[in-house]
């Protein structure tokens, strides 16, 4: 029921989308140990359509966030392992195991809660150890509690310790003594699970940054995220490899103002007018992902020109100043995200003006909008 949309788009490139597959899997080499991170609706593309295009590829294990995304994947048929990387609350556990979905293991409570309930149950879920190296989110921060976690079940053998994972919390930033120091405490860990015997099949730690700059501890497994939809940020130790971004975000021109200079436009008349204005209302607002920050900042283009949003951002609508451009009317595209032309409206442009992350901007594009993967731009 396309139609029901209304005259905004999403169109998400598969050709790039591939193509950062295929980056990725130059520094990877082995497709077996890429598990894409799908958390947030697939970083806002959606993720039931790019899980499609993952198994196409080939590919076998997904990490997800939470509960509710993992069965979205089982509901729509996906039979791929599933990590979830976050914590799992204790009403969810039975779905998880039923359902072979992995759970990681942060805490003790989370450990003897799931102890308790395997012996009960019969179960052997597959868990994954989180140890936290430095982040300080979720994760055990001793190491030798974590072997002592490893040896009591290689006695009890209640759970099915597939994995063990870390995070690194500042590779983005390139504070290469911290990420060293993660690095360093998360090996110390697998080198006395080494020596123990006890080394599980799925060692990991890297995500899309770590990947690019610290591949020699790829291990058997990594998560990529931003870097798949080309959403890397633009930092100069990033450039041995390009990754493309993937969507054009547009919209079209539903009614056209002739203002007098003096008139206001929008909430609380964020905009009044310095001189006769034609204005173009769009049907975009904050609802549908359009940052609402970027009121009297952003910018769109028309016919491959740029033209400033202005006055607030409502919910559903905005303004653009067209003014003395005789050749714009209603009906025509307009572009917030993506190239037109000679112009183009970057997601990284958009996060730095608005001094956020390049995955805020997409992840809150609205189910309200219409997503089309095609196969280029
Ligand atoms: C534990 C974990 N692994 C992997 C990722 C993917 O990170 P990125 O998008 O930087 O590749 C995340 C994202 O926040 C994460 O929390």
């Amino acid at each position: 029921m396309n139609y029901l949309y209304n005259n905004n788009k999403l169109l998400i490139s598969k050709a790039n989308l591939l193509y950062n597959l295929n980056m990725l899997l130059s520094i990877v080499k082995d497709k077996s140990k890429i598990s894409p991170v799908l958390k947030a609706n697939a970083y806002g593309i959606g993720l039931i359509e790019f899980a499609e295009i993952l198994d196409e590829y080939g590919i076998e294990r997904f990490c997800v966030a939470k509960v509710i995304e993992a069965s979205r994947l089982r509901e729509n048929g996906f039979k791929q392992e599933i990590l979830i990387l976050g914590h799992i609350e204790e009403e969810n556990i039975k779905y998880c195991v039923e359902n072979n979905i992995t759970i990681t293991i942060h805490d003790e409570y989370s450990l003897n809660n799931l102890i308790i309930m395997s012996k009960e149950y019969g179960w052997f879920p597959k868990v994954h150890i989180k140890y936290n190296t430095g982040m300080n989110r979720i994760g055990f921060d001793d190491k030798n509690h974590i072997c002592k976690i490893f040896e009591r079940n290689s006695v009890e053998k209640t759970l099915d310790i597939e994995g063990i994972f870390s995070h690194l919390s500042k590779v983005y930033d390139g504070d290469l003594d911290f990420t060293l120091s993660q690095i360093n405490k998360f090996e110390d860990l697998i080198h006395e699970l080494d020596v123990m015997n006890l080394r599980p099949n799925l060692v990991h730690l890297l995500s899309s940054g770590g990947i690019i700059l610290y591949n020699s501890h790829i291990y058997d497994m990594c998560r990529p995220g931003c870097l798949l939809y080309g959403l890397l940020p633009d930092r100069s130790y990033f450039k041995d490899y390009t990754f493309k971004e993937i969507i054009t975000f547009k919209s079209k021109i539903i009614q056209i103002h002739h203002l007098e200079k003096g008139k206001s436009v929008g909430y609380s008349s964020g905009f009044i007018t310095d001189r006769n204005s034609k204005i173009a209302i769009l049907p975009l607002g904050y609802a549908d992902g359009l940052p609402r920050r970027l009121s009297n900042m952003g910018r769109v283009i028309i016919n491959g020109k740029y033209y400033p949003i202005v006055g607030n951002i409502s919910m559903d609508m905005c303004a653009v100043d067209v003014t003395g451009i005789d050749d714009i009317n209603v009906g025509d595209e307009v572009i917030i995200i993506g190239k037109q032309g000679a112009s183009s409206i970057s997601i990284i442009s958009i996060s730095e003006a608005l001094d956020t992350v390049r995955t805020e901007i997409v992840i809150n594009i609205s189910d309200r909008i219409e997503k089309i993967f095609i196969d280029k731009f």
